[in-house]
Parts: structure tokens; sequence; C-alpha cells
């Protein structure tokens, strides 16, 4: 789901698929064990490979990662390490974005792909 979502958002064609040369990626409901930096971590791979194939500089990408405030952010941060490429490709930026998602996170228009996994049997409300 998260490759086709790259693609669409490239308009892929079989001659063109031009992805923004930015690009905000978000997790909403990261939680802070193995599982946290796992969505954004295949979204970056997806990016990289996409640009690969269409010969295209892979963006710059800004990850960043929600949950609610009292979540093990310490621990989070930790793991976003792991995200920066040993080459540099593509440029990963990273941050913490805490709060419910109920709530405004966000500045509008500003993120490029969400992701959230796990987290309907979990939510802080219904
Ligand atoms: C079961 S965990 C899923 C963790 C991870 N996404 C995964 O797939 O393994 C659900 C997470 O959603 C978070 N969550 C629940 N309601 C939330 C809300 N309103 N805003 C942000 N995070 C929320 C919980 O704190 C918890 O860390």
């Amino acid at each position: 789901m998260i490759e086709a979502a790259i693609a669409d958002l490239s308009g892929s064609t079989s001659t063109s698929a031009l992805l923004p040369t930015k690009m905000v990626v978000a997790d909403l409901g990261c939680s802070s064990g193995p599982n946290a930096v796992a969505l954004v971590s295949i979204a970056i791979d997806a990016i990289h490979i996409h640009c690969l194939q269409f010969l295209q500089p892979p963006p710059e990408v800004c990850v960043l990662l929600n949950d609610l405030p009292d979540n093990d952010f310490n621990t989070v941060v930790k793991s976003l390490v792991t995200l920066h490429q040993s080459n540099n490709e593509p440029i990963v930026a990273t941050g913490i974005v805490p709060g419910s998602f109920y709530e405004r996170l966000f500045t509008s228009g500003s993120l490029h792909l969400v992701c959230s996994s796990n987290s309907l049997h979990w939510l802080s409300k219904v």
C-alpha cells in the first residue's frame, strides 16, 4: 500500500513519474517499540527505489513521528538514527510530533504521505 501511495504521488505513467523534490512523511500512533519506525522506513525505501527506477534524484525526506505525549519518545528518538541512510540517499530529516491525532498536529497542506497502523484497537477515544 505504501509503495502504491508513492507511485500515486508521482502521478506515475509508463514514461514519467516525478516525485516532489522535498517530501514530508508522517506516522500517526507510532508507539515506541520496534515498529515505531517500520512504516516510515518502508516509505523511505519505496521513495528511494522509485527514484532509482525513474532516474530521478532522490527527494529530501522529512519524517515526523506522532503519538500521545506520554509515549516513550526517548526510545523512539534512539531508533530514528536507523533511518539515516548509509549513503545519505535520500537525505532524511526527522522529528517528533507529540499530541492526539484528533487535534491539529501539522500545518495545512504540509504532508505528502501519512501512515498509521494497528491503532484502531488502541484509540484514546472512539
Ligand atoms: C497498538 S499501538 C501501534 C503502534 C505501531 N503503529 C504499530 O503498528 O505497531 C497504537 C498506538 O496508537 C497510539 N494512539 C492511540 N490514540 C492516539 C491518538 N489519539 N493520537 C495519537 N496516537 C494515538 C497509542 O498511544 C499507541 O502507541
